[in-house]
């Protein structure tokens, strides 16, 4: 089987074919392979806004899908070594099975160029045409193991905690089984990659600011700077780490990074390093202890990351440490990184889960183009 896949949702115009094999078996080694996985970021443009302006994102997302369609659906092509004409076997679409599209979470008018893009190509080619949630791709990015054979079901997997933290979302998902989400806690106000982003932009760093404070948390492990000043010391809250819920809230380490650096500046310091270490602490301490009282609570079996935060090397070194030293055996999943920030490998692996719950002869009925609405608060259940 093979699927196209279409993602617009916040500023990576990005499309992908994956091919399963072994479909009507996911439970004993079913392959996900990725053909093509395809981004065209838009960071460039909007990081001299300082962070996404919806209506440019929009504007280049209409600007690039077509060229970025072609390049994921080529890559198939070239993989054929087919001697036929190329261009009629694009205009065909045949040897794809269904198309998965991201209908929400996100920009509204981004949503829409991927969405409209992909009911084009459902219509044309009469298609099936599945609705994915952006934030269960994240989790589904996990199940895409190239070219490793897949066999995560009879593991036994399930229930798991899904921990999904990126620049619009902090999310706790409980998954009970493929395609069964509850949310059990979120962010009240900032989502942890919105927080990276905010205190990059106090700090003049670049956007996005997770990379960038990441690269000067860094620094802090080679440099004396720490240890040398010992007046110097920074110390910054770690919200809601004790709250019995499952929520989170990120607004106020901003606020905290910023009264720091105003009263660092203001005595000529500059500790940027040191504040970046210690604000990426902040959040991988909250993150984690959040993460495993919950697994704890709902007797996991297994704790599922995912969401471009999850790029960050010390949140998932400092997770699989934390997770493997715990006094009882919990299975540990992040995505590969490349996998973790907006791709649209990972929605048309959730399109298959989706896919693969229906018998084949109600896929057009069941997904149909014509049932697709774009939701830009879509919830996970
Ligand atoms: O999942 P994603 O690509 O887009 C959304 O769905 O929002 O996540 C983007 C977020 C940004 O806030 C970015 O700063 C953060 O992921 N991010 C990181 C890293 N790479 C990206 N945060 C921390 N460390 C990283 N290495
Ligand atoms: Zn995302």
């Amino acid at each position: 089987m093979i699927i196209l896949g279409v993602e617009t949702s916040c500023d990576e115009t990005a499309a992908s074919l994956i091919q399963i094999t072994n479909q009507y078996k996911y439970t004993n080694y079913t392959n996900i392979r990725i053909i093509s996985n395809i981004v065209s970021s838009q960071v460039k443009i909007h990081a001299q806004y300082g962070g996404i302006v919806p209506e440019v994102a929009a504007r280049k997302h209409a600007e690039n899908i077509v060229g970025v369609l072609k390049i994921a659906l080529n890559s198939k092509l070239k993989t054929q070594n087919s001697k036929q004409n190329l261009k009629s076997q694009i205009l065909n679409l045949k040897f794809i099975d269904a198309i998965a599209v991201t209908n929400g979470p996100g920009l509204i008018t981004s949503l829409l160029v991927g969405v409209e893009a992909a009911k084009t190509l459902a219509f044309l080619f009469n298609k099936p045409l599945i609705p994915v949630n952006h934030l269960a791709g994240h989790i589904y990015a996990n199940f895409i193991s190239e070219p490793q054979i897949l066999n995560r079901k009879s593991q036994n997997l399930f229930p798991a905690v899904c921990l999904v933290v990126s620049g619009g979302h902090t999310e706790l998902i409980l998954m009970r089984d493929f395609e069964k989400f509850q949310k059990i806690g979120q962010t009240l106000d900032d989502a942890a990659g919105e927080c990276f982003d905010k205190v990059a932009k106090i700090l003049d760093l670049d956007y996005p600011g997770g990379p960038a404070i990441a690269a000067e948390a860094a620094k802090i492990k080679n440099s004396e700077l720490y240890f040398l000043d010992s007046k110097f010391s920074i110390s910054l809250p770690r919200p809601m780490i004790n709250s019995p819920d499952f929520n989170f809230s990120f607004s106020g380490l901003k606020t905290a990074v910023l009264y720091s650096y105003q009263k660092l500046k203001s005595k000529n310091q500059n500790h940027i390093s040191a504040i970046c270490a210690e604000v990426q602490q902040a959040i991988i301490d909250v993150l984690i202890t959040k993460t495993i009282r919950a697994a704890k609570k709902f007797k996991a079996k297994s704790i599922i990351l995912g969401g471009g935060v999850v790029a960050n090397e010390e949140l998932r070194k400092q997770f699989m440490s934390k997770v493997y030293s715990l006094p009882f055996t919990i299975k540990f999943f992040t995505p590969e990184k490349n996998l973790c920030t907006d791709n649209a490998a990972m929605i048309t692996a959730g399109g298959y889960f989706k896919l693969i719950e229906t018998p084949k002869r109600d896929w057009l009925k069941k997904f149909d183009w014509r049932k697709i609405k774009v939701d830009p608060n879509l919830e996970i259940n």
